[in-house]
């Protein structure tokens, strides 16, 4: 399904893993940076995205829109579309033009703004992709989780790098009743929670 990966959707893809790398070396401001996830990361959530129930898959912390890209694959694979929230203004013009140059426009809507204004309109999540600052990650959680399917998929980025600060959340999904919930060493780490219930 991912293989081969579409030459427009994979030279994006090298440009941006290009960017990231060098914003990571050359001092850019951490504001400035893409900060995106790895090729294997973005893999994963494409073959987990790909095996989601029935509904709404989002993003919360598009960037220049990488991992975007990954879950845009899932999509179009099975002729689903998936909208991403992104806060800053400069990052919505690099990923609309990453989601033009892609060729997967039509795929994604891109909402410029706060996710959490948005999150508690959206009912029945299939899948979640969780990767802004950890300060918003309580709030996220706390608005996506009642709102997930059942069997819909919660994952957070840098549960392992960045474990201190998501201390409070990742104790809170490993104890939550509502999923069955893991840490997944693949790049940054994942938070991987899957909704076992529907009540609450
Ligand atoms: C780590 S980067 C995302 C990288 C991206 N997921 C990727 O792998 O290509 C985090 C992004 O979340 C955005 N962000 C932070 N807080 C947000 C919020 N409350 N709502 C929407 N976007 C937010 C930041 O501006 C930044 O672009």
């Amino acid at each position: 399904m991912f293989n081969p990966i579409p030459t427009p959707v994979l030279n994006r893809m090298r440009q941006l893993e290009a960017q990231d790398a060098r914003d990571r070396q050359d001092g850019t401001g951490r504001l400035q940076r893409l900060r995106q996830i790895p090729p294997e990361t973005g893999k994963f959530l494409a073959i987990l995205a790909a095996n989601a129930p029935a509904g709404n898959i989002i993003e919360i912390g598009t960037s220049a829109g990488y991992s975007t890209l990954w879950l845009a694959l899932a999509c179009r694979a099975n002729g689903r579309t998936l909208a991403t929230f992104e806060i800053l203004p400069e990052k919505v013009k690099l990923a609309t033009e990453t989601f033009s140059q892609a060729g997967v426009s039509d795929v994604i809507t891109l909402v410029y703004g706060d996710a959490r204004q948005h999150l508690a309109g959206i009912a029945d999540v299939a899948f979640c992709f969780l990767d802004a600052e950890k300060e918003v990650y309580g709030d996220c959680y706390d608005l996506v989780v009642p709102n997930l399917a059942t069997g819909g998929l919660l994952v957070a980025d840098n549960a392992i790098s960045h474990g201190d600060a998501m201390r409070d959340v990742l104790d809170r999904a490993l104890q939550d009743p509502r999923l069955d919930a893991l840490i997944v060493p693949i790049g940054k780490g994942l938070l991987l929670g899957r909704r076992v219930t529907i009540n609450n």
